[in-house]
């Protein structure tokens, strides 16, 4: 498969276009630690030399100054600035987790709003523009990433960046009845339209972000989701993230092998009675009601009792956010109980861990377990649930329980999927997984196999930028009705 940037050579005959990824966190090689996942390894294909990668340190302090801090690895150049106090309680605590995160999980609920957070939300936006237009060349090809910074390209137009520029959302998209609860949401679906090219996870996304820029902004795209909008062309796509499964699948063989594994497996009273779950500390990630469920299979189906054990590694996050703090509280208190109701002296059902694991130790803890559990109310995607697949033995594969409310469940349809909301169908399909036949577990691995080996990562970041990169001359724009 060709890398993006061979991709991106072969598309522009002159120069070879410079790729610059801007997304909020920047994963920097002085800072990767256990939880360095996600982005960072989505991108790893697209970041040949050259590249360049900006965004917010991570740091938050009194004195903010704005020229970035520059630093290279592998040839990679990582640009940062850092936030004031006020930027990262209005930008990152209150607008972007505390509006735009559940709004965009389908919380309405936990949706708060201030007009000063949306004031600080476009504020740290322009920051972020002012300081990169000092790093641009006139030919970069230019790849923002997630919901943090929405109104990007909008203000790199005003600062007249008239480079190609692309978004790419990491969460789910929500239908207008949803966005227009959001005060200001004209605005920000306006902003998203000075991209030229805007990508989501699924067709579903997509067709919800058309639906808002119908209905709030009038204008009309055509079947392959192009549309015009105050003179500019805009496409938005659809493409799947994945992961780079040859690495997750040789890390999880390796790691089977490690002390760790060893000693989990010996751990577990049966030969492989382990359930697993991997999630950032999270609401969207319906971890009460998936040891609810865990707790309907032990109080319906006694015969698990002793023989099944729940790992759950639970990373914390957002640890200044209430909605996260009052979580952790109740998570703490679900464990609690769960463990009080079944455990025995020499068992304990439930194992909640809330420090982060490194990944290639979850690899062989994955391959470990016969149940891989990813039942999130929402999800973006959720590349756990491809990473437990990657991990699995061909001979001896384990099986995915699957919310169907999770990007993944569009692909990896042999999953058990289920209504993350329902803990008796969460327990029932703990019982068909731990029950099935090898023979149909085999059968379904390897159909989920196939797709999570077709959508990788480096698939994902050749759609991606084969777009951002050919858009350009596209006949079909000049059809396009304007708006
Ligand atoms: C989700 C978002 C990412 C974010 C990550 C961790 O995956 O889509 O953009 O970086 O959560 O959250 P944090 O707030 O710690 O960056």
């Amino acid at each position: 498969m060709p890398s993006c940037v061979s991709l991106l050579d072969q598309n522009r005959e002159d120069a070879v276009a410079r790729l610059v990824i801007v997304s909020n966190r920047v994963p920097l090689p002085s800072e990767r630690g256990p939880r360095a996942g996600g982005l960072a390894v989505a991108l790893a294909d697209a970041l040949r030399p050259g590249t360049l990668w900006f965004g917010w340190s991570g740091r938050h302090s009194g004195t903010v100054t704005q020229t970035p801090y520059v630093q290279s690895a592998d040839s990679v150049t990582y640009a940062t600035i850092d936030l004031s106090e006020h930027e990262y309680r209005t930008f990152y605590v209150h607008f972007s987790n505390g509006s735009l995160w559940p709004l965009l999980h389908f919380r309405l609920g936990l949706m708060g709003y201030r007009g000063e957070d949306f004031d600080g939300y476009l504020a740290v936006n322009r920051r972020f523009a002012d300081a990169l237009k000092t790093l641009l060349r006139p030919d970069d090809l230019i790849w923002v990433h997630d919901y943090h910074l929405f109104p990007l390209a909008e203000a790199l137009r005003e600062l007249g960046v008239a480079n190609r520029i692309g978004f790419f959302l990491h969460t789910p998209f929500v239908p207008p009845a949803l966005l227009q609860a959001l005060p200001r949401a004209d605005h920000l679906l306006q902003a998203m339209c000075a991209y030229d090219v805007v990508g989501f996870h699924t067709r579903t996304y997509r067709q919800a972000f058309l639906e808002c820029v119908t209905e709030m902004l009038g204008a009309r795209a055509d079947h392959d989701g192009r549309f015009l909008y105050r003179g500019r062309p805009v496409h938005a796509i659809v493409d799947p993230i994945g992961i780079d499964p040859d690495r997750f699948a040789a890390n999880a063989e390796d790691s089977a092998r490690s002390m760790e594994v060893r000693l989990l497996r010996e751990s577990l009273p049966g030969s492989r009675s382990l359930a697993i779950g991997v999630d950032r500390l999270d609401y969207s990630k319906g971890l009460a009601n998936r040891f609810e469920g865990f707790a309907r299979l032990l109080a319906t189906r006694p015969e698990h009792r002793r023989q099944v054990s729940f790992l759950q590694v639970a990373a914390r996050s957002r640890e200044d956010i209430g909605d996260y703090q009052r979580l952790r509280r109740e998570l703490d208190r679900v464990v609690g109980d769960i463990n009080g109701r079944f455990s025995e002296f020499d068992w304990v059902p439930l194992r909640y861990m809330t420090r982060a694991v490194r990944r290639t130790t979850l690899a062989g803890f994955f391959r470990a377990a016969r149940l891989g559990v990813v039942t999130p109310l929402r999800d973006g995607m959720n590349l756990v649930a491809k990473e437990y697949i990657a991990a699995q033995d061909p001979v001896d594969p384990g099986v995915l329980i699957l919310s169907r409310f999770a990007g993944a469940a569009d692909e990896l349809t042999e999953a058990l999927l289920v209504n993350p909301y329902d803990s008796d169908a969460i327990a029932d399909a703990m019982h068909t997984a731990l029950t099935m036949q090898p023979v149909e577990r085999q059968e379904r691995w390897r159909a989920l196999r196939d797709k999570v080996w077709q959508n990788t990562a480096s698939h994902y970041c050749e759609v991606f930028l084969s777009h951002l990169a050919a858009d350009e001359v596209h006949p079909h724009s000049r059809r396009l009705r304007a708006v």
